[in-house]
């Protein structure tokens, strides 16, 4: 869910929507605000099912310089106008994002049943805090009573109905970051939906309560003493999360690839070799650790599994990748010899953000590769390495995958130079091949209709198989999940050697089969699989890369030539492309897919 608030000398309504439509990546199933309205003297609520669109609509008339709003990804309670937030209950309004482990228990103690108007866990939290107020404690205290007594975890941006023009806000996990300028001050689940208006921001500290008011935020611990906090430059232009003349953010974000591959490599590069100087990382953590184990979910764990084939292969460290959410539960081999990556474009992936909390307890080293600046995982963890993707807003990630991968090939060099796999020129030459990287993106893009036009055959296909080989095997996870997610069309990857163990079965007359061939000494393998299922009826749809068309294999797509090694990126750009064009030619929402959030913080 998102967040935002913000009270000061303008109207709040036009900037609460305004931050909303940002913030819509986070969940799409409902919006609503809240505003204080000076005439009625109290907190009016405006929300709905939908988009944020149809709030606007609705909302026309609320009038009021404080407010706050939210855009919902529905966890408890289904998706309806009550389920809606802001909450309020009593004096107390409240937006909420994440989740409330014992609202049930809190409910009955409350004896509240029959008064609350949702089935959400936020509402009681709002009657638990209006109970406090009620018995006399003043606006704080009834907040960090509240607070003590939830389990879970939140960010709040609360109001009361006799404390006119003041935003209250709280967070345990969840994200806040707050800012101020001449017109007021403003707080938001994140700074791309308030970043225009200040380029100076703070993360909320966890567990301290600011009051924002139209002077300025104050932030409190719970003991009541004024807590200084770390202010953060904003360097990402915010124009740039604008979708500018492309129909989707997606398209747009495909198509700044080139660029951002280059500013993440440029300045991690110093004389032909990888430096990670300017990020703070020590040297130590690639030479100290006896493994390595990367942590992280969806798109950004495939990164990690692209990252595990090259260091495992340059570097001869055992490297294990894990699904955040199952990291804790599987009691991992984890000490002090463990260096743990985690891969999060927002930084606040709540399951990734608690195995790395899980892992530092145990000891081990830590290092994230994180694109938002100031998020929790980038907080949290020892090392950071940003991506420079800047603002992905499409809920499809394809410019974070990217940038993500081309840190696991300075990872990969900097660690086989530093223990002796590689020396100097084997670095640089490894180096060198990376730099070529955006150039063969940009030819991919360059040839976009090529793709367009293969993506045809693919509106109408119920389910499609991914097969390839070696590297090409955890590039197609990627290239799967991404037509999955937008275009509903069931799609599995499969290491080609492994499907004939079984999935075989599923493939009839015409089933579409999307086969990557980039990787040299696996040609003839791959080929033979290719056989296979063209003798079940198959339609077959090749990526080869160029130089290794045979007479065996006719590509349907020529990918770039680029040492194998360096294919994985290339080849899951042509499939980003090859997706968005299913489900833009579907006439389908690309950039909100259904029941998706892009930045997840519930586990
Ligand atoms: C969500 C998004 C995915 C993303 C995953 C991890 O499920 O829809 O696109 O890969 O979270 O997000 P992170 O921000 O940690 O990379």
């Amino acid at each position: 869910c998102g967040i935002i608030g913000y009270t000061g000398y303008t109207d709040a309504r036009g900037k609460l929507i305004k931050g909303l439509k940002t913030l819509e990546y986070r969940g799409y199933d409902s919006a609503g605000i809240a505003v204080f309205n000076d005439t009625l003297n109290e907190v009016i609520v405006a929300k709905c099912e939908g988009r944020v669109e149809r709030l606007d609509e609705k909302s026309k008339d609320i009038k009021g310089n404080t407010g706050i709003g939210h855009t919902r990804w529905a966890t408890h309670g289904g998706v309806s106008d009550s389920n809606s937030h802001p909450h309020k209950f009593g004096n107390v309004t409240l937006v909420h994002n994440g989740i409330i482990e014992n609202y049930a228990s809190i409910k009955n103690q409350l004896g509240i049943a029959g008064k609350l108007k949702s089935q959400t866990d936020s509402e009681v939290v709002a009657a638990l805090i209006d109970n406090y107020y009620h018995i006399g404690s003043d606006p704080s205290e009834a907040i960090i009573k509240a607070v003590r007594e939830i389990k879970g975890t939140f960010a709040l941006g609360i109001m009361f109905d006799d404390i006119p023009n003041v935003i209250y806000a709280v967070r345990n996990v969840s994200p806040i970051v707050c800012c101020v300028n001449d017109d007021g001050a403003y707080i938001a689940s994140d700074i791309t939906a308030i970043g225009e208006y200040s380029k100076e921001y703070f993360v909320l500290p966890e567990l301290t309560i600011a009051e924002i008011s139209k002077n300025g935020i104050e932030v409190r611990d719970f003991q009541d003493n004024k807590v200084d906090v770390k202010m953060l430059e904003l360097d990402w232009d915010i124009n740039n999360s604008s979708k500018k003349h492309y129909p989707f953010y997606m398209e747009k974000e495909i198509s700044e690839q080139p660029e951002v591959i280059e500013k993440t490599i440029r300045s991690r590069i110093k004389d032909g070799l990888p430096d990670f100087s300017a990020d703070g990382v020590d040297d130590s953590i690639f030479t100290e650790c006896e493994n390595i184990t990367v942590i992280a979910c969806g798109t950004a764990m495939h990164a990690g599994l692209i990252g595990k084939h090259l260091i495992e292969k340059a570097c001869a460290v055992p490297v294990n990748v894990y699904m955040a959410s199952e990291y804790m539960y599987c009691d991992p081999i984890v000490s002090d010899k463990t260096l743990v990556i985690c891969v999060s474009q927002s930084g606040e992936t709540i399951d990734t953000l608690e195995a790395l909390k899980y892992a530092k307890s145990k000891g081990a080293k830590t290092l994230s590769i994180v694109n938002v600046k100031g998020s929790s995982i980038a907080m949290t963890s020892d090392n950071v390495i940003y991506t420079n993707a800047g603002p992905e807003i499409a809920v499809a990630s394809t410019k974070a995958y990217t940038t993500q991968v081309a840190v696991f090939y300075l990872i990969t060099a900097k660690t086989a130079l530093l223990r002796g796999c590689f020396n100097e020129d084997e670095t640089k030459s490894f180096v060198n091949e990376l730099e070529k990287i955006p150039q063969a993106v940009d030819d991919i893009l360059q040839r976009k209709d090529e793709i367009h036009h293969l993506s045809q055959s693919l509106l109408t296909a119920e389910h499609t198989f991914m097969i390839g080989r070696g590297l090409d095997y955890p590039a197609l996870l990627e290239a799967s999940l991404k037509l999955k997610e937008i275009s509903y069309i069931h799609s599995e990857a499969f290491a080609s050697g492994e499907l004939k163990h079984g999935t075989i079965a599923l493939i009839i007359k015409k089933t579409p089969v999307i086969a990557l061939l980039t990787q040299e000494k696996l040609m003839s393998k791959q080929i033979s699989n290719i056989r296979e299922v063209e003798s079940r009826g198959a339609t077959v749809i090749s990526f080869v890369k160029d130089g290794l068309q045979t007479k065996d294999i006719n590509p349907d797509f020529i990918l770039p030539n680029l040492n194998d090694d360096f294919m994985a990126i290339p080849a899951v750009v042509a499939m980003q492309l090859l997706a968005y064009y299913v489900s833009a030619d579907k006439g389908l929402d690309v950039d909100k897919p259904r029941n998706l959030a892009k930045v997840v913080t519930v586990e």
